[in-house]
Protein backbone atom coordinates (compact mmCIF):
# COMPACT_ATOMS: atom_id res chain seq x y z
CA UNK A 1 0.00 0.00 0.00
CA UNK A 2 2.71 2.59 1.06
CA UNK A 3 4.80 1.66 -1.93
CA UNK A 4 1.99 2.06 -4.48
CA UNK A 5 1.20 5.46 -2.42
CA UNK A 6 4.87 6.65 -3.58
CA UNK A 7 4.95 5.08 -6.73
CA UNK A 8 1.52 7.75 -7.49
CA UNK A 9 3.34 10.55 -5.59
CA UNK A 10 6.83 10.77 -7.38
CA UNK A 11 7.96 13.70 -8.70
CA UNK A 12 9.22 12.14 -12.02
CA UNK A 13 6.29 11.84 -14.45
CA UNK A 14 6.38 8.12 -16.34
CA UNK A 15 7.25 8.25 -19.66
CA UNK A 16 3.67 7.57 -20.98
CA UNK A 17 3.06 11.33 -19.44
CA UNK A 18 6.49 12.79 -20.69
CA UNK A 19 4.96 12.60 -24.21
CA UNK A 20 1.36 14.48 -23.60
CA UNK A 21 1.67 17.39 -25.58
CA UNK A 22 1.72 20.93 -24.50
CA UNK A 23 -0.92 22.57 -22.50
CA UNK A 24 -1.91 25.58 -24.46
CA UNK A 25 -3.90 26.94 -21.30
CA UNK A 26 -4.94 25.65 -18.52
CA UNK A 27 -8.28 24.68 -20.03
CA UNK A 28 -6.62 23.27 -23.70
CA UNK A 29 -5.00 20.30 -24.88
CA UNK A 30 -3.57 19.73 -28.39
CA UNK A 31 -2.88 15.87 -29.10
CA UNK A 32 -1.88 14.60 -32.37
CA UNK A 33 -5.34 13.66 -33.92
CA UNK A 34 -5.60 10.09 -34.91
CA UNK A 35 -8.62 7.57 -34.32
CA UNK A 36 -8.07 7.20 -30.71
CA UNK A 37 -6.89 10.53 -29.66
CA UNK A 38 -9.34 13.87 -29.25
CA UNK A 39 -8.26 16.21 -31.58
CA UNK A 40 -8.27 19.21 -28.82
CA UNK A 41 -9.55 19.03 -25.07
CA UNK A 42 -11.80 22.40 -24.72
CA UNK A 43 -13.07 22.33 -20.94
CA UNK A 44 -13.86 18.78 -19.64
CA UNK A 45 -14.89 17.48 -23.17
CA UNK A 46 -12.38 15.63 -25.76
CA UNK A 47 -12.94 16.95 -29.74
CA UNK A 48 -13.34 13.52 -31.15
CA UNK A 49 -14.52 14.20 -35.26
CA UNK A 50 -15.18 16.90 -36.96
CA UNK A 51 -19.28 16.31 -37.96
CA UNK A 52 -20.03 19.34 -39.37
CA UNK A 53 -19.37 22.78 -40.56
CA UNK A 54 -21.40 25.74 -42.08
CA UNK A 55 -21.30 29.21 -41.95
CA UNK A 56 -21.36 30.12 -38.57
CA UNK A 57 -18.53 27.67 -37.18
CA UNK A 58 -17.58 23.71 -37.01
CA UNK A 59 -19.74 21.01 -34.79
CA UNK A 60 -17.90 18.30 -32.86
CA UNK A 61 -18.18 14.75 -32.01
CA UNK A 62 -17.30 15.60 -27.99
CA UNK A 63 -16.95 13.64 -24.76
CA UNK A 64 -17.22 14.66 -21.31
CA UNK A 65 -15.41 12.52 -18.54
CA UNK A 66 -18.31 10.34 -18.08
CA UNK A 67 -17.53 9.45 -22.14
CA UNK A 68 -20.87 11.16 -22.14
CA UNK A 69 -21.04 12.22 -25.95
CA UNK A 70 -22.20 15.55 -27.16
CA UNK A 71 -22.09 17.63 -29.97
CA UNK A 72 -20.17 20.77 -29.61
CA UNK A 73 -20.62 24.02 -31.98
CA UNK A 74 -17.77 26.08 -31.84
CA UNK A 75 -18.20 29.20 -33.56
CA UNK A 76 -14.88 31.78 -34.77
CA UNK A 77 -14.75 35.40 -32.77
CA UNK A 78 -16.31 36.95 -35.87
CA UNK A 79 -19.59 34.42 -36.05
CA UNK A 80 -19.78 34.16 -31.96
CA UNK A 81 -22.83 36.88 -32.22
CA UNK A 82 -24.93 34.79 -34.09
CA UNK A 83 -24.09 31.33 -31.79
CA UNK A 84 -24.28 33.62 -28.97
CA UNK A 85 -28.55 34.40 -30.13
CA UNK A 86 -28.65 30.84 -31.19
CA UNK A 87 -27.42 29.49 -27.65
CA UNK A 88 -30.48 31.75 -26.22
CA UNK A 89 -33.07 30.28 -28.30
CA UNK A 90 -32.10 27.24 -27.93
CA UNK A 91 -32.84 28.20 -23.84
CA UNK A 92 -35.88 29.47 -24.62
CA UNK A 93 -37.21 26.84 -26.85
CA UNK A 94 -36.14 24.27 -24.42
CA UNK A 95 -39.69 23.30 -22.97
CA UNK A 96 -41.12 22.44 -26.25
CA UNK A 97 -38.20 19.29 -26.79
CA UNK A 98 -38.13 20.58 -30.59
CA UNK A 99 -34.33 20.94 -30.68
CA UNK A 100 -31.52 18.75 -29.17
CA UNK A 101 -30.67 20.04 -25.96
CA UNK A 102 -28.62 22.56 -24.86
CA UNK A 103 -25.92 21.72 -22.14
CA UNK A 104 -23.96 24.47 -21.53
CA UNK A 105 -22.78 27.59 -23.73
CA UNK A 106 -19.23 29.41 -23.05
CA UNK A 107 -16.68 31.47 -24.09
CA UNK A 108 -12.91 29.75 -24.82
CA UNK A 109 -10.25 31.70 -26.61
CA UNK A 110 -12.39 33.92 -28.59
CA UNK A 111 -14.48 31.42 -29.28
CA UNK A 112 -18.34 30.23 -28.74
CA UNK A 113 -18.94 27.17 -27.47
CA UNK A 114 -22.29 25.72 -27.57
CA UNK A 115 -23.02 21.73 -26.50
CA UNK A 116 -25.86 20.46 -27.32
CA UNK A 117 -27.12 16.69 -27.03
CA UNK A 118 -25.77 14.56 -30.29
CA UNK A 119 -28.23 13.65 -33.01
CA UNK A 120 -27.40 10.05 -34.45
CA UNK A 121 -28.88 10.60 -38.12
CA UNK A 122 -28.96 13.51 -40.87
CA UNK A 123 -32.48 14.09 -42.06
CA UNK A 124 -30.66 13.28 -45.77
CA UNK A 125 -28.99 10.18 -44.54
CA UNK A 126 -32.95 8.96 -43.64
CA UNK A 127 -34.59 10.05 -46.25
CA UNK A 128 -31.95 8.60 -48.55
CA UNK A 129 -33.41 5.00 -47.77
CA UNK A 130 -36.28 3.05 -48.56
CA UNK A 131 -38.48 3.78 -45.98
CA UNK A 132 -42.45 4.11 -46.32
CA UNK A 133 -44.83 6.82 -47.07
CA UNK A 134 -45.91 6.73 -43.74
CA UNK A 135 -42.33 7.86 -42.28
CA UNK A 136 -41.96 10.19 -44.63
CA UNK A 137 -45.52 12.14 -43.27
CA UNK A 138 -44.91 11.43 -39.67
CA UNK A 139 -41.37 12.93 -40.53
CA UNK A 140 -43.03 16.13 -42.17
CA UNK A 141 -45.33 16.83 -39.88
CA UNK A 142 -42.74 16.41 -36.99
CA UNK A 143 -41.22 19.50 -38.95
CA UNK A 144 -43.78 21.48 -39.69
CA UNK A 145 -45.27 21.31 -35.74
CA UNK A 146 -41.83 22.47 -34.91
CA UNK A 147 -41.96 25.50 -37.38
CA UNK A 148 -45.31 26.03 -36.11
CA UNK A 149 -43.79 26.21 -32.34
CA UNK A 150 -41.05 28.69 -33.54
CA UNK A 151 -43.77 30.72 -34.90
CA UNK A 152 -46.03 31.19 -32.45
CA UNK A 153 -43.05 31.83 -30.04
CA UNK A 154 -42.13 34.49 -32.31
CA UNK A 155 -39.30 33.40 -33.74
CA UNK A 156 -38.19 33.45 -37.70
CA UNK A 157 -36.11 30.42 -38.26
CA UNK A 158 -34.44 32.15 -41.38
CA UNK A 159 -32.76 28.75 -42.40
CA UNK A 160 -35.16 25.92 -42.94
CA UNK A 161 -33.82 23.26 -44.99
CA UNK A 162 -32.47 19.69 -45.48
CA UNK A 163 -29.15 20.19 -43.36
CA UNK A 164 -31.01 21.76 -40.38
CA UNK A 165 -33.04 18.27 -39.76
CA UNK A 166 -31.15 15.77 -37.29
CA UNK A 167 -32.90 12.90 -36.06
CA UNK A 168 -32.11 12.59 -31.77
CA UNK A 169 -31.95 8.37 -32.89
CA UNK A 170 -31.17 6.42 -35.97
CA UNK A 171 -34.13 5.64 -38.22
CA UNK A 172 -36.93 6.99 -35.97
CA UNK A 173 -38.67 9.69 -37.91
CA UNK A 174 -40.41 10.96 -35.01
CA UNK A 175 -36.95 11.79 -33.31
CA UNK A 176 -36.50 14.37 -36.01
CA UNK A 177 -35.29 17.88 -34.22
CA UNK A 178 -34.60 21.69 -36.07
CA UNK A 179 -30.74 22.83 -35.30
CA UNK A 180 -29.00 26.06 -36.40
CA UNK A 181 -31.00 28.85 -35.12
CA UNK A 182 -28.01 31.20 -36.63
CA UNK A 183 -29.90 33.16 -38.94
CA UNK A 184 -32.97 33.08 -36.82
CA UNK A 185 -34.61 36.20 -35.97
CA UNK A 186 -36.82 36.86 -32.86
CA UNK A 187 -39.74 39.48 -33.46
CA UNK A 188 -40.57 41.82 -33.10
CA UNK A 189 -36.97 43.07 -35.02
CA UNK A 190 -35.72 46.33 -35.37
CA UNK A 191 -33.23 45.06 -38.45
CA UNK A 192 -34.83 42.76 -40.83
CA UNK A 193 -30.59 41.05 -42.60
CA UNK A 194 -31.09 40.96 -46.30
CA UNK A 195 -28.61 38.20 -46.50
CA UNK A 196 -30.31 35.09 -45.63
CA UNK A 197 -31.51 31.73 -46.39
CA UNK A 198 -29.87 29.15 -48.22
CA UNK A 199 -30.63 29.54 -52.30
CA UNK A 200 -32.22 26.18 -52.91
CA UNK A 201 -34.87 27.39 -50.23
CA UNK A 202 -34.74 31.20 -50.58
CA UNK A 203 -38.10 32.70 -50.64
CA UNK A 204 -39.27 34.79 -53.49
CA UNK A 205 -39.92 37.92 -50.99
CA UNK A 206 -35.80 37.39 -49.99
CA UNK A 207 -34.93 36.91 -53.30
CA UNK A 208 -36.16 40.15 -54.80
CA UNK A 209 -35.04 41.64 -51.43
CA UNK A 210 -38.84 42.95 -50.22
CA UNK A 211 -39.92 43.38 -46.92
CA UNK A 212 -40.08 39.88 -45.37
CA UNK A 213 -41.81 38.03 -42.35
CA UNK A 214 -42.51 34.39 -40.66
CA UNK A 215 -44.09 33.26 -43.99
CA UNK A 216 -40.56 32.91 -45.49
CA UNK A 217 -39.78 29.87 -43.52
CA UNK A 218 -43.51 28.20 -44.99
CA UNK A 219 -41.97 29.00 -48.59
CA UNK A 220 -38.36 26.87 -47.73
CA UNK A 221 -40.90 23.73 -45.87
CA UNK A 222 -42.54 23.62 -49.54
CA UNK A 223 -39.26 23.24 -50.81
CA UNK A 224 -38.13 20.41 -48.20
CA UNK A 225 -41.59 18.82 -48.12
CA UNK A 226 -40.64 18.46 -52.18
CA UNK A 227 -37.06 16.89 -51.41
CA UNK A 228 -38.62 14.45 -48.19
CA UNK A 229 -40.59 12.83 -51.34
CA UNK A 230 -38.69 13.43 -54.43
CA UNK A 231 -35.12 13.10 -53.17
CA UNK A 232 -33.77 15.88 -54.92
CA UNK A 233 -34.09 19.65 -55.03
CA UNK A 234 -37.10 21.41 -55.94
CA UNK A 235 -35.02 24.28 -57.27
CA UNK A 236 -30.56 23.23 -57.52
CA UNK A 237 -30.01 26.63 -58.51
CA UNK A 238 -26.50 27.85 -59.03
CA UNK A 239 -27.35 31.74 -58.85
CA UNK A 240 -29.80 33.77 -57.70
CA UNK A 241 -31.09 34.69 -61.08
CA UNK A 242 -31.26 30.82 -62.09
CA UNK A 243 -33.53 30.82 -58.77
CA UNK A 244 -35.33 33.01 -59.90
CA UNK A 245 -35.78 31.27 -63.74
CA UNK A 246 -36.89 28.11 -61.86
CA UNK A 247 -38.89 29.47 -59.96
CA UNK A 248 -40.72 31.27 -62.58
CA UNK A 249 -40.73 28.36 -64.60
CA UNK A 250 -42.53 26.44 -62.09
CA UNK A 251 -45.05 28.70 -60.58
CA UNK A 252 -45.29 31.19 -64.01
CA UNK A 253 -44.42 35.20 -63.98
CA UNK A 254 -43.91 36.56 -60.48
CA UNK A 255 -46.79 38.39 -59.06
CA UNK A 256 -47.04 40.38 -56.19
CA UNK A 257 -49.79 42.68 -55.71
CA UNK A 258 -49.56 45.89 -57.24
CA UNK A 259 -45.71 45.79 -56.72
CA UNK A 260 -43.08 45.54 -59.23
CA UNK A 261 -41.76 42.29 -57.82
CA UNK A 262 -38.49 41.91 -59.61
CA UNK A 263 -35.33 44.44 -58.78
CA UNK A 264 -34.20 45.70 -61.86
CA UNK A 265 -30.90 43.46 -61.95
CA UNK A 266 -32.76 40.45 -61.09
CA UNK A 267 -35.36 41.02 -63.84
CA UNK A 268 -32.54 41.92 -66.35
CA UNK A 269 -30.87 38.57 -65.78
CA UNK A 270 -33.94 36.68 -65.87
CA UNK A 271 -34.39 38.01 -69.06
CA UNK A 272 -31.24 36.67 -70.19
CA UNK A 273 -31.98 32.97 -68.62
CA UNK A 274 -35.30 33.23 -70.05
CA UNK A 275 -34.04 34.00 -73.61
CA UNK A 276 -31.49 30.77 -73.19
CA UNK A 277 -34.47 28.81 -72.53
CA UNK A 278 -36.68 30.00 -75.31
CA UNK A 279 -34.08 29.11 -77.42
CA UNK A 280 -34.40 25.29 -76.65
CA UNK A 281 -37.89 25.98 -77.01
CA UNK A 282 -39.36 26.24 -73.66
CA UNK A 283 -42.12 28.34 -72.68
CA UNK A 284 -41.42 30.47 -69.11
CA UNK A 285 -44.79 28.64 -67.89
CA UNK A 286 -44.57 24.78 -66.79
CA UNK A 287 -41.43 23.38 -67.39
CA UNK A 288 -39.67 22.72 -64.55
CA UNK A 289 -35.61 22.87 -64.81
CA UNK A 290 -34.38 19.01 -63.49
CA UNK A 291 -30.99 20.62 -62.55
CA UNK A 292 -28.84 23.56 -62.92
CA UNK A 293 -26.54 21.37 -64.68
CA UNK A 294 -29.25 20.75 -67.83
CA UNK A 295 -28.97 24.80 -68.36
CA UNK A 296 -25.23 24.56 -68.48
CA UNK A 297 -24.91 21.48 -70.68
CA UNK A 298 -27.83 22.88 -72.97
CA UNK A 299 -28.56 18.95 -72.84
CA UNK A 300 -32.14 19.43 -74.45
CA UNK A 301 -33.18 15.85 -74.29
CA UNK A 302 -32.87 15.81 -69.97
CA UNK A 303 -34.95 19.59 -70.20
CA UNK A 304 -38.50 18.23 -70.48
CA UNK A 305 -41.24 19.62 -69.20
CA UNK A 306 -42.14 19.07 -65.79
CA UNK A 307 -45.02 20.43 -63.75
CA UNK A 308 -45.66 19.68 -59.85
CA UNK A 309 -48.74 17.61 -60.64
CA UNK A 310 -46.79 15.89 -63.52
CA UNK A 311 -44.23 14.97 -60.84
CA UNK A 312 -46.73 13.87 -58.32
CA UNK A 313 -48.97 11.70 -60.44
CA UNK A 314 -46.13 9.71 -60.85
CA UNK A 315 -45.97 8.62 -57.38
CA UNK A 316 -46.96 5.51 -56.34
CA UNK A 317 -49.67 6.18 -53.94
CA UNK A 318 -53.26 6.52 -53.52
CA UNK A 319 -55.34 9.48 -55.70
CA UNK A 320 -55.95 10.91 -52.52
CA UNK A 321 -53.18 11.04 -50.85
CA UNK A 322 -51.10 12.26 -54.06
CA UNK A 323 -53.88 14.63 -54.38
CA UNK A 324 -53.45 16.35 -50.52
CA UNK A 325 -49.99 16.08 -51.56
CA UNK A 326 -50.12 18.39 -54.32
CA UNK A 327 -52.34 20.71 -52.89
CA UNK A 328 -50.23 21.28 -49.71
CA UNK A 329 -47.09 22.01 -52.26
CA UNK A 330 -49.23 24.51 -53.75
CA UNK A 331 -50.48 26.14 -50.89
CA UNK A 332 -46.80 26.59 -49.30
CA UNK A 333 -45.46 27.01 -52.78
CA UNK A 334 -47.18 30.60 -53.32
CA UNK A 335 -45.39 34.14 -54.31
CA UNK A 336 -47.76 35.74 -52.49
CA UNK A 337 -46.67 35.35 -48.36
CA UNK A 338 -50.53 36.41 -47.71
CA UNK A 339 -52.22 33.56 -49.72
CA UNK A 340 -49.11 31.26 -48.86
CA UNK A 341 -49.99 28.60 -46.23
CA UNK A 342 -49.16 29.23 -42.44
CA UNK A 343 -48.39 25.88 -40.57
CA UNK A 344 -51.11 25.38 -38.89
CA UNK A 345 -52.97 25.76 -42.39
CA UNK A 346 -50.14 22.72 -43.31
CA UNK A 347 -51.31 21.00 -40.01
CA UNK A 348 -54.48 20.09 -40.95
CA UNK A 349 -53.62 19.48 -44.23
CA UNK A 350 -56.05 16.13 -45.18
CA UNK A 351 -51.76 14.98 -46.34
CA UNK A 352 -51.86 14.57 -42.29
CA UNK A 353 -55.39 12.51 -41.82
CA UNK A 354 -55.11 9.06 -39.72
CA UNK A 355 -51.71 9.73 -38.75
N1 LIG B 1 -26.63 18.24 -32.22
C1 LIG B 1 -25.97 17.77 -33.28
N2 LIG B 1 -25.71 16.44 -33.39
C2 LIG B 1 -25.05 15.95 -34.47
N3 LIG B 1 -24.61 16.70 -35.50
C3 LIG B 1 -24.82 18.03 -35.45
C4 LIG B 1 -25.52 18.63 -34.35
N4 LIG B 1 -25.61 19.96 -34.58
C5 LIG B 1 -25.01 20.17 -35.78
N5 LIG B 1 -24.54 19.02 -36.31
C6 LIG B 1 -23.87 18.85 -37.63
O1 LIG B 1 -23.11 20.01 -37.94
C7 LIG B 1 -23.61 20.64 -39.14
C8 LIG B 1 -23.47 22.14 -39.01
O2 LIG B 1 -24.27 22.61 -37.91
P1 LIG B 1 -25.10 23.95 -38.00
O3 LIG B 1 -26.09 23.85 -39.11
O4 LIG B 1 -25.63 24.27 -36.66
O5 LIG B 1 -23.92 24.96 -38.38
P2 LIG B 1 -23.93 26.28 -39.24
O6 LIG B 1 -22.54 26.78 -39.29
O7 LIG B 1 -24.92 27.22 -38.63
O8 LIG B 1 -24.42 25.78 -40.65
P3 LIG B 1 -25.04 26.54 -41.92
O9 LIG B 1 -24.02 26.47 -42.98
O10 LIG B 1 -26.27 25.74 -42.22
O11 LIG B 1 -25.38 27.92 -41.51
C9 LIG B 1 -25.04 20.15 -39.27
O12 LIG B 1 -25.51 20.20 -40.60
C10 LIG B 1 -24.93 18.72 -38.73
O13 LIG B 1 -24.44 17.84 -39.72
MG1 LIG C 1 -26.85 24.47 -40.75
Amino acid sequence: MRRNMFTFCQNQPSPQLQQIPKILSNRSVVLPHSEEHPIKIINAYKLIQELGRGSFGQVFLAVNIMQQKFAMKISPEKMAKYTKIEAAILKRLEQFDISPKMIEAFEFEQQYCVVMSLCEQTLADFIRQDISINQRRTLMKNIAEQLNTLHENEIIHADIKMDNYLLLQKNVASSVKTIDYSSSIQLPATYFPTKLQSRYFKSPEVLHKKSYHKQIDCWSLGCLFFEIVFQRPLFPAKTDEMLCLQQSCLLGPIEYGDEQFMTRSTSYLFSSYSEQLTSLGYTEKSVLIPTSDVLDATGREECYPRTLSNLVSKLNWSDKLKNSYLILLNGLLQYDPKLRWTCEDVLQSDFFNSL
